[in-house]
């Protein structure tokens, strides 16, 4: 056997959780592989929000499901995923399956544009909020960079001291792997 590496759990999770007909959220969108992903899953019949600060990870996106023929399931903002709670419109809380947090910086980009500890977690309560129970967030975090050891180390403090009646939250991680390789944290709203 062999294990699940990280990218392939993610995607499992998400698969998992999301299924036609739902609500989901890509919360960094960057270029637009896990958008595709989760707006095959939801269908037609569901929708897809996905946030981004950077106008090259929207319009990066906005082609990718164009050339997919899945832009009537996808709104994109562009804008920091700490403002959905105010942006995704009422008839989706409650809805939504499945969220997923790619952190770092946009491969190919800017590397000095990453995402941010505190905006991180402020997105993740709001979405604990709005999700539907048994919903599940999957963050991948790569914490290879300096910005990103500061958000592990934050996001770690807030998931260990997360209610456990409000979630439980699982880490996948390959401990001897040398350079820092990235982790996931998976947090289902209970
Ligand atoms: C690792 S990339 C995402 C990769 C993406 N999943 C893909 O398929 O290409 C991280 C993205 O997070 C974005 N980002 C940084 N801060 C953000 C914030 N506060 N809200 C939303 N997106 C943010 C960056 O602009 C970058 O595009």
């Amino acid at each position: 056997m062999k294990l699940n590496r990280i990218l392939p759990f993610a995607r499992n999770l998400l698969h998992l959780a999301v299924g036609e007909g739902d609500y989901a959220v890509d919360a960094t969108i960057g270029n637009g592989h896990d958008t595709v992903m989760l707006a095959s899953l939801v269908g037609e019949t569901g929708h897809v929000y996905g946030f981004d600060i950077q106008q090259e990870a929207l319009e990066s996106t906005t082609s990718r499901i164009k050339d997919k023929q899945l832009f009537d399931r996808v709104s994109l903002f562009q804008k920091s995923h700490d403002q959905l709670l105010a942006t995704i419109p009422n008839k989706a809380h409650g809805k939504i399956s499945g969220a997923v947090f790619n952190l770092g910086y946009l491969p190919g980009g800017n590397k000095e544009i990453v995402t941010k500890p505190d905006s991180t977690i402020k997105a993740i309560e709001q979405l604990l909020e709005i999700m539907k129970p048994e919903g599940i967030i999957v963050l991948v975090v790569y914490h290879g960079h300096e910005e990103g050891a500061v958000e592990r180390d934050q996001l770690l403090e807030f998931c260990t001291i997360l209610d456990q009646n409000r979630a439980h939250v699982l880490m996948y991680r390959f401990m001897n792997q040398v350079n820092n390789p990235p982790f996931i944290i998976a947090i289902e709203k209970r």
